[in-house]
């Protein structure tokens, strides 16, 4: 018989080596190797000796396409996530930090579809019944036809849902807590996360009932372990917020079957998770507007615009090495327009500790938010303030050009409908069309400084600021 081999996995990223070591070689995380079984099974095959492959037709792109059916919801932030509901047959790996809400938001998307008349089973591995119960009678939602379980073997979970009719929706929350059979190894590795993934998937395609997995992430935002199990999935959904604020932000990842820049907005209320319906407003609540240092960006996330506020300050430095912390956008990016600013527009900020705040908690990803960065930095430099009712866009250049950015209509027509008047914009290819702001083109970072200084020096001959 053959010797089965045993190597070794790391915890943090999956990667699999065949002698231990104390640093993972892959993602760098110190003593993560642990000694797993055979992790394939591979191994055994090839010793049993490999069957002869069987030839299967290979076809061409064109031909009979069908759209896949979907199972709505009715949480329009969700649908709009999932490209319009779930894909039955689908798997579907929702992430996210511990107490963010993953538990309360599957079990009102099981309760509503269960309400439609859809067989809806929600698998629990960290908690009782009894606690589901509670939540869900806390929630409003205890009549809904939702069947409950709290197990944690894969094995026996397949074999009842074999029973009856099929489910239409099953969520295993979460993947961490699941085991094998099929794997040697003890629960929580990820061997044992693969393998139950493995089987979940292998389920929900031959059932065709829509799965959704339930991973929880690490201090860094991985999702620990099932980072193997990202590439398995049909969908990877990561589910954000941070403790300070109510709101919590859905966002596509991977998504075989529809859009990955869409989020869904949703706020943690007492009863439970309600969808945001107008984003913008709830960023901007709270805006202080006559304070320098604050400038408002016109964003996108996804095919939907919305406005936040770019909060800067910018102080002399009492160390020697300036401070420039960042939250909630990429602290390279900052950087970037530090220096453009310095070297393209003459400003200097060396001896300046810089602090750079996306207000309300969201993550901005777009390189258009240069401008609204930019703007906020200088304002907060020279102690002029911003012009209210304006909105800034546009990625900036290491040459300091402002160049266009998409959608800049949109994002124009959100900002007019949250009462917005005006726009500083990168000079537009739709100059001739009629915009719903007044536009002030911006071809460049340096008269972005010297209008910001300009309004500054303005404001404060026509009449001295409040002290
Ligand atoms: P939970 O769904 O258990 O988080 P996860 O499954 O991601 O770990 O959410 C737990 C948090 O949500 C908890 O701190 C309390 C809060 N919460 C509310 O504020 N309102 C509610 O109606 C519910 C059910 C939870
Ligand atoms: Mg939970």
């Amino acid at each position: 018989m053959a010797k089965t081999r045993t190597s070794f996995a790391c915890q943090n990223c999956g990667a699999i080596s065949q002698k231990w070591q104390g640093k993972c070689d892959a993602c760098g995380e110190w003593n993560s190797m642990s000694e797993e079984g055979n992790p394939t099974g591979i191994g055994a095959q090839a010793a049993r000796g490999a069957r002869k492959g069987r030839v299967f037709p290979l076809q061409g792109l064109a031909g009979e396409n069908q759209s896949p059916p979907r199972i709505m919801t009715g949480i329009g932030e969700l649908d709009r996530l999932t490209g319009g509901g779930f894909v039955p047959g689908s798997v579907l790996l929702l992430g996210g930090e511990p107490g963010i809400g993953k538990s309360t938001l599957l079990i009102q998307a099981c309760a509503t579809l269960a309400n439609q008349g859809h067989r809806v089973v929600y698998i629990s591995g960290e908690e009782a019944v009894a606690q589901v119960r509670l939540r869900a009678e806390r929630l409003g939602l205890a009549k809904s036809p939702v069947e409950l379980a709290a197990e944690t073997s894969v094995e026996d979970i397949v074999t009842t849902l074999m029973q009856g009719r099929a489910p239409s929706l099953v969520v295993i929350d979460s993947i961490q807590t699941m085991w094998t059979e099929m794997v040697e190894s003890t629960p929580g590795t990820v061997t044992q996360v693969r393998g139950s993934a493995q089987a979940l998937i292998r389920y929900a395609k031959t059932s065709g009932a829509t799965v959704i997995l339930v991973g929880h992430v690490t201090k860094d935002g991985q999702i620990a372990g099932p980072r193997v199990v990202e590439h398995m999935v049909d969908a990877v959904v990561s589910f954000e917020g941070d403790g300070g604020h109510h709101f919590r932000i859905l966002r596509a990842v991977k998504n075989r079957f529809g859009p990955t820049d869409e989020i869904g907005v949703f706020e943690m209320t007492g009863g439970g998770l309600s969808e945001v319906a107008n984003p913008s407003a709830l960023f901007l609540a709270g805006r202080d507007a006559a304070s320098p240092g604050a400038a408002v960006f016109a964003g996108m996330e996804g095919t939907r615009p919305v406005l936040v506020e770019v909060q800067a300050l910018v102080a002399p430095t009492a160390l020697g090495t300036p401070r420039r912390a960042v939250v909630g956008w990429d602290p390279a990016r900052l950087s970037m327009v530090v220096a453009v600013l310095e070297a393209q527009a003459g400003l200097r900020l060396g001896q300046h500790d810089i602090y750079l705040n996306v207000a309300g908690g969201l993550r901005i990803n777009e390189p258009a938010a240069d401008l609204a960065a930019a703007a906020a930095l200088v304002s907060s430099l020279t102690g002029a303030q911003l012009p209210p009712e304006t909105v800034y866009f546009g990625e900036v250049a290491l040459s300091g050009s402002v160049r266009p950015v998409v959608h800049a209509g949109l994002r124009m027509k959100e900002a007019a409908k949250l009462g917005f008047r005006a726009a500083v914009a990168p000079p537009s290819q739709q100059e001739g069309e009629k915009m719903p702001l007044s536009v002030t083109s911006c071809a460049h970072i340096a008269t972005l400084v010297a209008d910001i200084a300009a309004a500054g020096a303005q404001s404060k001959r026509s009449g001295p600021r409040a002290v």
